[in-house]
């Protein structure tokens, strides 16, 4: 296999490349004077397997324009097979006709990508199920629940619970209860559509007196997560852990909002690069990459 990376995640991209034993494909990534992307591969890609690793981190338009050009390129130099690797599907929250006039932004970026010539994807915690529906190429979706569990394994989980936060995340949640041998508590979430606010409304599982962890797909503005601790701990529970796959961190002041409030640890990957604070000491960056790489090895060395 030879590894293309675009420019969002780097680090990820190299370290897959280490631990699948790949071709470091060599590539320039610039600008055309009028701002348009420059792409050049260097590297002989006649017949060869090719990994782009990209996410759509900001900016997202930009990388989704990236991954495509890299793949035309790919597809241009010959390359037999062409796996995006793309570990933070953007665009797949708009997944759904939410308000007539609007696009489904997932099914357009699901045909650029599949036009340009990628013919496997290979994403982590997708939004919904319903994301893969737009591709008709190889899909396949990986999980950071394997990573979040090893490291919780690591405490003593006698009087945690698992939290799910919304009905978005309950499928996730229910695997994160069962893996761990933990009872489920489950709340519906409301958002205030002006604030953003939001407020848990309690279905079932008692939270006073213990401790408590969540599993999400992605943080964004934080509004969730935080709302949810507060309303939580306000409730009695004594301690709270938000495993979030992706940490999109989307307002300037995300982290900042998230380091003082009451979450006691965010456990997450590096699937979206988070701002490196010193002293952001309750952010836990776990490394994706033996995920993609094991499947990479597994499905096409
Ligand atoms: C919702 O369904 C998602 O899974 C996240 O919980 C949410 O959208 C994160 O957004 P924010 O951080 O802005 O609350």
């Amino acid at each position: 296999m030879i590894i293309l990376a675009g420019s969002s995640v780097p680090k990820l991209a190299q370290q897959i490349c280490q631990d699948t034993s790949s071709q470091w494909g060599l590539v320039q990534i610039g600008k055309f004077p009028n701002g348009e992307k420059r792409i050049y591969i260097e590297t002989e890609l006649v017949g060869e397997t090719v990994v782009i690793v990209q996410s759509f981190t900001k900016p997202v338009d930009e990388h989704v324009v990236e991954l495509c050009l890299l793949a035309d390129a790919a597809a241009q130099a010959g390359a037999k097979r062409i796996i995006a690797v793309v570990p933070w599907l953007g665009y797949s929250p708009q997944d759904k006709l939410f308000r007539p006039g609007e696009p489904v932004s997932l099914h357009v970026v699901a045909k650029m990508i599949q036009a340009s010539g990628v013919t496997d994807i290979v994403t982590m915690d997708l939004h919904s199920g319903q994301a893969f529906n737009f591709f008709s190429i190889q899909t396949q979706e990986l999980s950071a629940l394997p990573l979040f569990t090893k490291y919780l394994r690591q405490r003593d989980l006698s009087d945690y619970v698992v939290i799910s936060i919304d009905e978005g995340s309950r499928r996730r949640s229910m695997h994160l209860s069962d893996e761990l041998g933990l009872e489920l508590c489950t709340f519906n979430k409301k958002r205030d559509l002006v604030t953003g606010q939001v407020e848990l409304v309690h279905v079932s599982g008692e939270v006073s007196g213990r401790r408590a962890v969540s599993f999400d797909d992605f943080i964004s503005t934080g509004s969730t997560q935080i709302g949810a601790c507060s309303q939580l701990k306000s409730m009695g529970l004594l301690e709270y852990t938000a495993c979030v796959t992706h940490a999109v961190f989307a307002g300037s002041d995300t982290s900042q909002k998230l380091h003082d409030s009451s979450i006691d640890q965010i456990i997450t990957t590096d699937t979206y690069p988070v701002p490196s604070h010193s002293d952001f000491l309750k952010l836990k960056v776990i490394t994706s990459s033996n995920l993609f790489s094991q499947h990479l090895v597994q499905n096409y060395q």
